[in-house]
């Protein structure tokens, strides 16, 4: 159940409205990082939780997000608004003033529609939180770099807020992720076949003009993983009937045990 308060989760105060900053804020109400798809990803992989604990921490995200769309929106709406009348201003973003009549549209910066297709949503919990990390990554990254483009103190205000809720939120995903005690490398049921997942390979070789080098670091040369310095064809320590039996294994396990470890108990 939803249910709307006339009242912002934080005071939008605006000096002079700025149509051009108006229609960079749209990126964060209707495009590919912002409030919107937030609230969806979250919202839905939330729906599909069989975990109540984390279910609760999607669901109190994701509404929340709404929260963050609404405050964006009217922080567009205001720097929009001279769009109405003004023809210089209506030249800022004939799309905007045109056809949305200066008000705050489904679309991103550049006029595009928003799309279910921003959604991650995979179905597997310790999946979706990881891409949730990404997305508050991204998220704080915008409002960052809009911070940098605006002179209104009370707009930088506001965006510093959503900014701030952003980390707040990576955190809360990154404990979730923790809490559920897997290992980081582990994702699904099926192993990665041993021989191969242990090569890095050397795709991109020698000195580029511009500079470029060849390099090494813990990525392609430590922690167990063998560097192949030429491309070469993968071979794997195991053979076809050793993988195919693993696969065999992992599915067998996965349906035979009686719930998936990463359940945890309800919150008393
Ligand atoms: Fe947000």
């Amino acid at each position: 159940m939803y249910h709307h308060i006339k009242q912002l989760m934080y005071t939008v105060r605006i000096g002079t409205p700025d149509p051009r900053f108006g229609n960079m804020l749209l990126e964060q109400f209707g495009g590919a990082n912002g409030e919107l798809a937030a609230a969806m990803q979250y919202s839905i992989q939330g729906l599909n939780c069989d975990d109540p604990a984390r279910k609760d921490l999607l669901m109190d995200i994701g509404t929340e997000e709404l929260s963050h769309l609404e405050i964006v929106g009217a922080l567009a709406r205001m720097h929009l608004k001279p769009m109405k009348t003004n023809r210089q201003a209506a030249e800022t973003d004939p799309l905007v003033a045109i056809a949305g009549g200066g008000g705050v549209t489904l679309c991103n910066s550049m006029g595009n529609a928003w799309t279910a297709d921003y959604l991650k949503v995979t179905g597997e919990l310790d999946v979706d939180l990881r891409s949730n990390i990404a997305a508050e990554a991204r998220a704080k990254i915008v409002y960052e770099r809009l911070i940098n483009f605006c002179d209104d103190p009370g707009t930088k205000d506001a965006l510093q807020f959503l900014m701030t809720r952003e980390i707040t939120h990576l955190k809360a995903f990154m404990a979730a992720l923790e809490s559920m005690g897997k290992d980081p490398l582990v994702i699904g049921e099926i192993p990665p076949t041993p021989g191969i997942v242990e090569q890095f390979y050397n795709d991109s070789t020698g000195q580029g003009d511009d500079g470029d080098i060849d390099a090494r670091g813990p990525w392609n040369e430590a922690n167990g993983v063998r560097f192949i310095a030429s491309v070469a064809q993968p071979i794997a320590a195991a053979t076809e009937v050793e993988v195919t039996r693993e696969i065999h294994n992992a599915v067998r396990r996965r349906l035979t045990s009686p719930a998936k470890s990463s359940r945890s108990k309800p919150a008393r």
